[in-house]
């Protein structure tokens, strides 16, 4: 036990070191929990900006990539015939930068059986609703979804930010593995555990570490769901359009039948702004924020917000064993009462992923459900394996609980 606690203390100490500075040189190598070493401390940037490093053709690509994401979708093109928005920056747009969360709620809804199990609700068009339809159509009017009588689950998503994935993406499996096995003897009692789900691309399994659920192993499949299922935009990977209320003889109307997008391109764009946009900024950490930096290790925050990651090797240099800041293991965690009730990939209904505490200062609303706009709510919330940190925190003094609070105002 005491040398992974040791581990523990050292990972953070060495995360520590990186952050406040946005230095991006780092003295000695920082190593993450994982013993990932890395090449090069990435401790942020600005809000919007793309990671730093990429090539002259990368740029161009984060460029186009950023006119997909906030370019509108039309029924010409493709959109619905049921959807939420029209394009991705609807919702993943908010001041600093497009990216940001505008804080848009979604709702997902499905049946709890008798005996515990979770349904979906597939043939009623769950377990997403879809707010809107294209409208009216010759022969057919398609209107937006409501949840079917049936339900008896019914949850709010938040949108998150999209900042700094492209890390998250390159950051290899066996990382996330091995943090979990740390966590096991570390810290059992808020021990996470790998989301292990099914990629679409390559038919194994893999570590799901994107959206509320972690059901997706790679940002390009993410995306690819999304780009269907926001907006009803179908490609190579995910070429059936959603059934409107789970009324698949309605898309014998759907103007735009086959696949919107046929070579997967405008997936790749969209997916390219995620991969190459870089992380929120460094936070600038002084007096008070300083010492509750260390209070977020000693009450246990940061044994589930980790706050440091190392991407794995990787062909492209701006990707290439980079240290980055995220605050999240990207684990699925027993979070008990504040759980949403929905089983996803392979999330149980009260298990969440740790969601990465990096830019949470601009963020408008927070929790899954986007319950709460301040963060001593949030963090009253955490029960389940978050409640001995809950319980650590209400027990510090008004003096420790403020530099914490003035700790995660800086992020
Ligand atoms: C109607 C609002 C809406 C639109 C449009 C939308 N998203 Fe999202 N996005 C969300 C919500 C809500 C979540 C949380 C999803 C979940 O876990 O259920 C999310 C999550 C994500 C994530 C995962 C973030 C993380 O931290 O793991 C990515 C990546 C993403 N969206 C990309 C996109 C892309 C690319 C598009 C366009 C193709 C898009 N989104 C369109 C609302 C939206
Ligand atoms: C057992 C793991 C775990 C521990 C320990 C933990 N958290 Fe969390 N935290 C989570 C999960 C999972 C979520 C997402 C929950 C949700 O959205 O409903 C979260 C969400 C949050 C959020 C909201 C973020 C957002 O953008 O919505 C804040 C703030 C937060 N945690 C702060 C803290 C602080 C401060 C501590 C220590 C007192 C702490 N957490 C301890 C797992 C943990």
């Amino acid at each position: 036990m005491k040398p992974l606690f040791h581990l523990l203390a050292a990972a953070l100490l060495a995360a520590l070191s990186g952050c406040g500075r946005g230095a991006p040189a780092a003295p000695a190598p920082l190593t993450d929990l994982a013993g990932q070493a890395a090449r090069i401390d990435l401790a942020g940037g600005a809000y919007g900006a793309p990671l730093p490093g990429l090539s002259a053709s990368d740029q161009a690509r984060f460029v186009e990539g950023r006119n997909a994401f906030t370019h509108d979708e039309t029924a010409a093109t493709g959109l619905g015939p049921v959807f939420n928005e029209t394009f991705c920056a609807s919702c993943h747009d908010a001041p600093p930068a497009v990216g940001g969360t505008n804080n848009r709620l979604e709702t997902r809804f499905g049946r709890r059986n008798p005996d515990g199990s979770f349904d979906p609700l597939t043939s009623l068009g769950g377990p997403l609703l879809h707010d809107h339809g294209i409208g009216a159509v010759p022969g057919f009017t398609f209107a937006g979804e409501t949840v079917p009588a049936q339900a008896n689950v019914v949850a709010k998503r938040r949108t998150q930010p999209v900042f700094g994935l492209g890390l998250v993406d390159a950051t290899p499996d066996s990382s996330f593995r091995a943090i979990a096995r740390v966590q096991a003897t570390a810290s059992p009692g808020s021990a996470g555990r790998v989301s292990a789900v099914v990629d679409a691309a390559s038919g194994q399994t893999a570590v799901g570490r994107f959206g509320w659920k972690a059901a997706f192993a790679t940002l390009l499949e993410f995306t690819g769901d999304a780009a269907l299922n926001e907006m009803g935009i179908t490609s190579p990977q995910f070429p059936n359009e959603v059934c409107p209320g789970g009324n698949c003889g309605a898309l014998a109307y759907n103007p735009r039948p086959d696949v919107n997008d046929p070579g997967g391109q405008r997936v790749q764009q969209f997916a390219d702004f995620g991969r190459f946009l870089g992380p929120p900024p460094a936070p600038v950490l002084a007096g008070d924020a300083l010492r509750g930096q260390v209070l977020f290790a000693t009450v246990g925050c940061a044994a589930c917000h980790l706050p440091l990651l190392v991407t794995g090797p990787n062909a492209n240099p701006a990707l290439d064993r980079v240290a980055f800041h995220p605050y999240s293991d990207f684990l699925l965690h027993d979070m008990g009462a504040l759980g949403d009730g929905i089983a996803q990939g392979d999330a149980q209904p009260r298990e969440l992923r740790t969601q990465p505490l990096w830019g949470l200062s601009v963020h408008g609303t927070l929790l899954h459900d986007g319950r709460t706009s301040t963060v001593t709510e949030a963090i009253g919330a955490h029960d389940g394996q978050g409640a001995a940190a809950r319980s650590g925190f209400d027990g510090l003094s008004a003096a420790d609980r403020a530099a914490l609070l003035a700790f995660l105002a800086a992020l």
